[in-house]
Order: C-alpha cells, then structure tokens, then sequence
C-alpha cells in the first residue's frame, strides 16, 4: 500500500472517503464536498457510524467520527474501512481529508487506515485479501502532509509487526524467532543487535532467566537492541517480557493455556518499538532488551521449592513455577542497570492475572518510584488511547516476598495484591535505579475486538512509548 499526496484536488478514485464530524445542529457540513448531504435521518456523524452512496462514478463513504474524537477513535474508525468494508475497495482509494483535520487527527486516521490490512489469517488455504498494491490517495492541503504519511506508514508497520509477533503461533514464535528477527532489524537499520545463548547467558550470571528455560527443548535467548544517535541526550531502557509460551511449568495452568501465546506481549512492544523509533530516526538512545523463552515442562524442569540465582546476585525461592515472567525480568532489569546506566528503565510484561482482576481488560497497571515517569507514561497513554493507572510500591508489599530459605522468593502463596508484590519482587532487581517504570500489561496486551473473532495482539505499548519518549525530546 501506498501514500500518496494529493493537496486538494478531486480525485477519480474509484472510492472517496470523507470524515464528519457529529454536527450540534444535525446538519452535515458537507458545502465544499460537491455532494448533497444524506438526511440526517439516516447519518449524523455519530462516532461509530457510517454511510456509503454513490456520486457520480464514484463510490463515497461517510466516516461518523463524533463531536470531538481522541486519537484512538479516528484510528478504529479508519481500520474498519479495509479490515471490514474491503468490498468496497478496489485498485484505488481517495482520502479526502477536510481543512481542518488536524496534522495528529490526519496521523491517526492515516495509521488506522493501514492497519485495517492487517488479518490473522496466516495459515488458511484461502488467503486474506492483499493490500500491496493498493494506491491511496491522501488529500490533505497540510504543508507537511508527505511527512505525515510517512511517520504514520511506520508507525502502523511497527503496530502490524507487534500484532504479528503476538497472533503467530508458540512454534512460529520461538525464543530464537524473536532473536532472528532482531537479527533481521539490524541489518536492516543501524542497530546493533547481541544475542546471548544459553551457554553465553550462564557465563553472564543470568540464572533466574536459565532456570525458567530449563524444561524446554527451545533454547533461550536474551536479546540485546542497541539503538544510538549522535544527537541524543536521553537514554532509555527498555525490557519485555518474551515468554513465547507460557505453560505454566510444573504448576501447570489448568484453565485457558492457549491463551499463553500472547505471553510474549511486552517483548512485542519493546521489539516494535525499537524498529519504529530506528525508522523514524528519533534523537534518543535506547537500548531494549528482551529476555527470550519458553515456560514448559520437561525432566529438566525447574522444581517449585528449588533456590536458583540471578544476575543481581539474590538467590530467590521458587514458590511457583508459574510465576516466571518475574523471573526472566528480574535478570533483564539488572543486567541492563548494570551494563548500560540508562536515564529511565521501563518495562512491559503480561505479568499477572491480578493486574486483569484489578483493572479489567482496558487499563494496565503502572509502577514507578518515578513521579514524572509516572505521570508521563500515564499521560501519553491518555493522549493515544493506551491506558495505565497507577498501584503503590510500599515496602509492606515488599514484606510478603520474604523467604526463609533464600533472599527473595518468587510468590507470597496469598490470593491478594499479586500484581503488586509481583512489581515489588522486580524491584529488588533494580538496584535501586531512581527511574525505573514497570507497566503490567497481562490485560490490555492481547484482547477481543472488533476486528476478530478470536482475542488477539492489540500492540500495546508501541504507540504509548513513542509517545512518552517524543514527549522528552
Ligand atoms: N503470564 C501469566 C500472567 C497472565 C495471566 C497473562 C493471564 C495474561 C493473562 C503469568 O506468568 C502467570 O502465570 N502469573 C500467575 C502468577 C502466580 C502464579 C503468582 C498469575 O497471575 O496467576
Ligand atoms: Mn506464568
Ligand atoms: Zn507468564
């Protein structure tokens, strides 16, 4: 699929698309369009709405975006056009976008556009309807429309691979898929990618991350991203959680494992955004790391009870085998604070089921011992529809990980507070860093929409972190 600018002039596509906005007064303002408007019987701009005529040769579809629409609801909007209505797409498109359609309100429209492309359909003998060669009209009289439709290709591409990396099936996305495709990220921009294997990630001291890779036939890897700009004056770090699948282990999960697939959430984000923030040359040093692996169960297995190490150097009891995300995290934390001194540490995983109980399927669950980072993340999730709210980190939770036996165990065994002493476990492993983010994204990583009928991969977090990091430079 291909942007192109067209400032304003008609154009002969075979399909014109035109958004309205919910007018006060019911009437459409449709005076410069060169078509009467319907009655408002039958389309008043509601958002969600829509409504298709024809003009002439040409084939025009209204998109009802509501009086004052957020970034998110011009994004849906505009995905259903290819994802649900592509019967009305042929070789061409016209976006026609009216004056004042902001440069944010043409992003949005734009992005949602291209991901409406998107289909999970990747195994069927009848394949999904292919975009490649669709030629989009964008017309748009903003001086910096071509830029625009560039920044919003990338971003969607970024949003699509995070789709991807989450809807693809555990035999697909392995550990080593995920370091090939960083592989293939930094041959294709200037990244430096390192991979650690096992026998490289023991000499590193990773042994929390080894023992959770025990009890699969996959190897583990930990993945390195290094992300550099002459120009940057901001480093960040990122770590998600890449458990391609999540078994449970030997406290094996009883109720919806097939879910599990989407346990590489974080890590899809965190790789995602990477690619987007290389593509788009931000000024900013990032360096991303994704602790890869599979939580299954073998006679190698890591055994609940069991006292492993880790990188930080605690020795930690394993309650629960489930509780693995922790574990992996734990190592990527300290080894990125250890050996890259980021200014901020954020990380993403889908951490725990208690982060669901508590904010359901729309809201991840934010820590900091950061107030600006909080507030930052919180703010840039608002602005683009990816929202967090925040939990406490007071060291009463902290109490309830005490273990006998080793310096921390991995789960307090009580049916409370999970998502809470789960982030304080991972901040033992910070060591301290002053600005270090954990979003617990166990809810909002993997869901149902309107776009499928199974749940899948909604890319959370890409658009929040360019976001938050754009709002720094
Ligand atoms: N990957 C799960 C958390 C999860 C649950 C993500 C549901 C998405 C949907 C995590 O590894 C896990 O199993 N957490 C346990 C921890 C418990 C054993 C301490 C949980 O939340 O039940
Ligand atoms: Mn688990
Ligand atoms: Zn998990």
């Amino acid at each position: 699929m291909q942007f192109k600018i067209n400032p304003k002039n008609p154009s002969s596509a075979a399909l014109r698309v035109v958004p309205i906005f919910e007018s006060e007064t019911g009437k459409l303002q449709t005076e410069n369009l060169g078509f009467s408007p319907p009655s408002s019987f039958l389309f008043s701009g509601k958002k969600d709405s829509s409504y298709s005529f024809e003009s002439g040769d040409q084939l025009v579809l209204l998109i009802g975006l509501g009086k004052e629409p957020d970034y998110k609801t011009i994004e849906t909007s505009y995905r259903r056009i290819l994802s649900k209505s592509s019967s009305l797409v042929e070789k061409e498109v016209f976006l026609d976008f009216p004056d004042t359609f902001t440069a944010e309100q043409t992003e949005a429209a734009l992005v949602g556009f291209r991901l409406g492309s998107y289909s999970i359909g990747f195994y069927k003998k009848e394949k999904p309807k292919d975009f490649h060669k669709l030629k989009v009209e964008v017309g748009s009289s903003l001086d910096k429309a071509k830029s625009l439709a560039e920044r919003a290709e990338k971003i969607a591409d970024a949003k699509i691979e995070a789709f991807k990396l989450v809807d693809l099936p555990p035999n697909k996305i392995t550990p080593e898929y995920l370091a090939d495709w960083a592989k293939d990220l930094g041959k294709k921009s200037k990244l430096d990618i390192k991979v650690l294997d096992a026998k490289k990630a023991k000499s590193e001291g990773l042994e929390a991350f080894l023992a959770v890779g025990r009890g699969s036939a996959k190897e583990p890897k930990f993945i390195i991203l290094e992300y550099r700009h002459p120009k940057a004056k901001l480093h960040v770090g990122l770590v998600g959680k890449g458990v391609t699948f999540d078994t449970g282990g030997l406290n094996v999960k009883t109720q919806g494992m097939h879910h599990m697939k989407s346990d590489m959430g974080g890590a899809a984000a965190v790789l995602a955004t990477t690619q987007l923030i290389s593509d788009l040359g931000l000024h900013v040093n990032l360096t991303a790391i994704v602790p890869a692996v599979e939580n299954a169960i073998d006679k190698d297995a890591y055994l609940p009870s069991e006292v492993i190490g880790s990188h930080a150097g605690l020795s930690i009891e394993v309650i629960d085998t489930d509780a693995e995300g922790r574990l992996i995290l734990a190592d990527g934390l300290s080894y990125l604070i250890k050996n890259y001194k980021t200014d901020q540490v954020i990380d993403l995983a889908t951490l725990t089921g208690s982060a669901i109980g508590t904010f359901g399927y729309e809201c991840a669950a934010l820590f900091s011992n950061d107030d600006t980072l909080s507030h930052g993340l919180q703010q840039a999730g608002e602005m683009i529809g990816e929202k967090s709210w925040p939990l406490p980190l007071w060291d009463e939770y902290g109490k309830e990980m005490d273990s006998e036996i080793a310096d921390i165990k991995n789960y307090h065994g009580k049916p409370f507070a999970g998502a809470i002493t789960a982030a304080k476990f991972l901040q033992a492993f910070t060591h301290e860093h002053p600005a270090w983010a954990h979003l617990d994204i166990a809810g909002v990583a993997f869901g149902d929409t309107e776009f499928a009928k199974t749940k899948t991969g909604t890319a959370y977090g890409v658009s929040l972190l360019l976001t938050y990091i754009e709002s720094q430079l």
